[in-house]
């Protein structure tokens, strides 16, 4: 026993020593997380960064940093600064929804440390709470040593009983320093100087088709003249929106929010939502219908229990020395640090799986769409809530977990939330979507081989013609170059220029005395093929209905035999889609017709994706000619405004089976 007391205490002295040592010369990293509550408001913080947040309701008031006394917008309301916020909608007949900021009603420290403090900022739900949604919410900070920023995360519950609503949006918003931050960066290829938010007002600018995207015509600053503000060109899927922010150079700081993981996001990882607009703003989005609709709102049954954690999010800051893009690379690095210490072991809700909680699944996908199976290079496959094939696109309420195949087919998903799932994937290069023919059940440290999946993609006869590559975007069509007026200038070139303004207007330009026309085998689906399917604006600024014709010539043609029509859409908004074969008179009823389908907005949206959907028509060999040309018509009917309209992903025709 003595020895090893004395060793303990010899140990300790030293540690203590070291410490009295260090504390003149006080390295910011080996800095306490000090707590300190004050009257309504509590401050946590570490010696690099120290964060303060009104108590009980859990709100950022202030960010301190790098000599920054405030990162975020000391002129707004105590409120309005940094917060968690939701959208919703009552199904049952009581309060009107709407936006709503989720003030905690009580603050627990939930751990307290000298290398960790968590806080819980949490509301419970009671039926007096009329205006307010039916949720627990439980808002949590975390604070760490040494760490150049802090975690935040919530825990959702909607209890069997609450009132039935639907969660339209969840979020969170950062208002940074008006002053400071003015550069914002979101990838590689899109980061800039921003615009003022006053730019964006009625003096400065002119609305455009929508309230959010606007004209600069007066700026402040000259070099936004003419320049097109609208949120929408700053968006992302999920799967490549990790890390988002702005940066001050003066002081130097970086502004991030680091997403280390998309479990908690909706509609998987093609999902697309928003980052960061003019304010300057910063966005942890959630839940959204941005870019698929009404479609992804969490609908919730009164008689329904449902718990959901989102986050945690990592607010990093950083202040190394050199431009902007020195900064935006250091927060990509961090990014990755992030990554790869997901599921974080720090957070103390019961709720938050740990790694050793999860399970992990492999298995191999194979491809069989000409009698013979080859593996699935670079498929995405996915877990998901059961439901039917492709259903995860839809899927809101549960998690999800992706990943891509390799060239062998082969993938792995570590780090999975209990519970039951289906395996999904879809492969770039085919139509359809996958999904497992049994569930399966994750267990705590579960690993699950689940051996070879075979996908055969929707065919029934050999390709005659195909027109775009089955990838679920319209990205390889025609991409028109914006109305000169509203050129951005960081979109011109590369990979985004299709998240221009405007270029659904550029359809009528290009096509001022007939609708599309695209003959096989003579046009490309590079120039000829517009990238979307819009109506037409006539001279009266009214707009019109729009008819694209396929041509194309049989050798033979087997009277008997049904051909097969596949429409793979990359997008549709309140679009009702007619095929016609051989006879273009609107009069006669349509061979097919897809119904009203559709609400992503991705048109006006700069979207070059919203949802997929996948249709497939009988044709019968009988009103087709051999030696001649045939038309298909593809008519899309709706036509009250600019915007219903599809976008295609892929036309193909197949012969009948053989
Ligand atoms: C925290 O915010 C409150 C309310 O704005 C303010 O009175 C207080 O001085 C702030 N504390 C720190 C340490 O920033
Ligand atoms: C079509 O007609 C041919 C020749 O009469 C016949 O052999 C074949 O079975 C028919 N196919 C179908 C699908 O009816
Ligand atoms: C399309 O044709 C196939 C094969 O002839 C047939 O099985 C199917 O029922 C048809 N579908 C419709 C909607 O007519």
């Amino acid at each position: 026993m003595y020895p090893r007391l004395l060793f303990l205490s010899v140990l300790s002295f030293y540690l203590f020593s070291t410490d009295i040592l260090c504390a003149p010369t006080a390295d910011p990293k080996s800095s306490t997380v000090e707590l300190s509550v004050q009257k309504g408001h509590v401050v946590i913080s570490n010696g690099i960064v120290r964060i303060n947040l009104s108590n009980p309701e859990g709100h950022l008031l202030g960010i301190q940093y790098n000599g920054l006394n405030n990162l975020l917008d000391a002129t707004t309301d105590k409120t309005n600064r940094g917060y968690w916020d939701l959208n919703w909608t009552p199904t049952q007949t009581r309060g009107a929804g709407g936006n709503e900021k989720i003030d905690g009603t009580s603050y627990k420290v939930i751990t307290q440390t000298k290398d960790q403090v968590e806080l819980s900022f949490s509301r419970i739900w009671i039926p007096s709470m009329a205006k307010r949604a039916p949720l627990n919410i439980d808002k949590r900070y975390v604070l760490l040593r040494g760490s150049p920023g802090f975690y935040t995360y919530a825990i959702y519950e909607k209890v069997k009983g609450f009132p039935s609503f639907n969660l339209d949006e969840n979020r969170i918003v950062f208002k940074l320093n008006k002053e400071k931050f003015r550069y914002m960066a979101m990838s590689d290829d899109r980061q800039r100087r921003m615009p003022l938010f006053e730019d964006r007002s009625p003096k400065r600018s002119k609305p455009l088709a929508f309230p959010e995207a606007v004209h600069i015509v007066n700026p402040v600053e000259p070099e936004f003249k003419g320049q097109v503000d609208d949120k929408y060109q700053y968006a992302c899927e999920n799967k490549d929106s990790k890390v988002h922010g702005w940066i001050s150079t003066n002081p130097q700081i970086g502004f991030w929010i680091i997403t280390p993981s998309n479990e908690f996001q909706t509609g998987g990882p093609t999902k697309q939502d928003l980052t960061s607009h003019a304010g300057p703003i910063s966005l942890a989005m959630f839940v959204s219908a941005h870019y698929a609709g009404n479609d992804l709102a969490v609908k919730l049954d009164n008689a329904e229990p449902w718990k959901k954690v989102f986050g945690p999010v990592f607010i990093y800051l950083n202040s190394i020395p050199g431009p902007p893009p020195t900064l935006w690379n250091d927060a990509k690095k961090q990014m990755g640090v992030e990554t790869g210490k997901w599921p974080y072991n720090f957070v103390a809700s019961k709720d938050y799986q740990q790694a050793n909680q999860r399970g992990t699944i492999r298995g191999r996908l194979l491809v069989d769409d000409s009698g013979k199976q080859i593996p699935a290079n670079g498929a995405y496959v996915g877990l998901a809530l059961p439901g039917e094939p492709g259903s995860w696109q839809r899927e809101s309420k549960g998690y999800q977990f992706w990943t891509t195949t390799d060239k062998e087919g082969h993938f792995s998903i570590n780090n999975i939330i209990v519970g039951t799932y289906n395996v999904y994937a879809w492969v770039p290069g085919f139509i359809g979507d996958y999904k497992s023919p049994s569930t399966i059940n994750i267990t705590p440290g579960g690993n699950i081989e689940v051996g070879n999946h075979v996908f055969k993609p929707p065919r029934d006869g050999p390709t005659l013609w195909e027109i775009g590559i089955p990838d679920r975007s319209a990205g390889e069509f025609n991409i028109p170059d914006p109305d000169p007026t509203y050129n951005n200038p960081f979109l011109a070139k590369g990979p985004n220029r299709f998240k221009q303004y405007g270029l659904w207007e550029r359809y009528t330009t290009l096509y001022p005395h007939g609708d599309l026309v695209f003959k096989i085998g003579v046009n490309d689906y590079k120039k000829d093929w517009f990238f979307a399917h819009v109506t037409r604006k006539k001279p009266d600024n009214t707009y019109g209905s729009t008819t694209w014709t396929i041509t194309f010539m049989l050798k033979d043609v087997i009277n008997n035999g049904t051909y097969k029509l596949r429409l793979a859409l990359a997008s549709a908004t309140l679009s009702d889609l007619h095929v016609r074969v051989n006879n273009p008179n609107n009069n006669v009823k349509a061979l097919f017709s897809t119904g009203t389908i559709g609400g992503d907005s991705a048109i006006p949206r700069h979207g070059i994706h919203g949802l997929y959907w996948l249709f497939s028509v009988n044709i019968s060999g009988s009103t087709l000619q051999p030696n001649k040309d045939n038309s298909i018509y593809l008519t899309q009917k709706n036509a009250a405004t600019a915007f219903p309209g599809v976008m295609y992903d892929y036309v193909r025709l197949e012969g009948p089976p053989r």
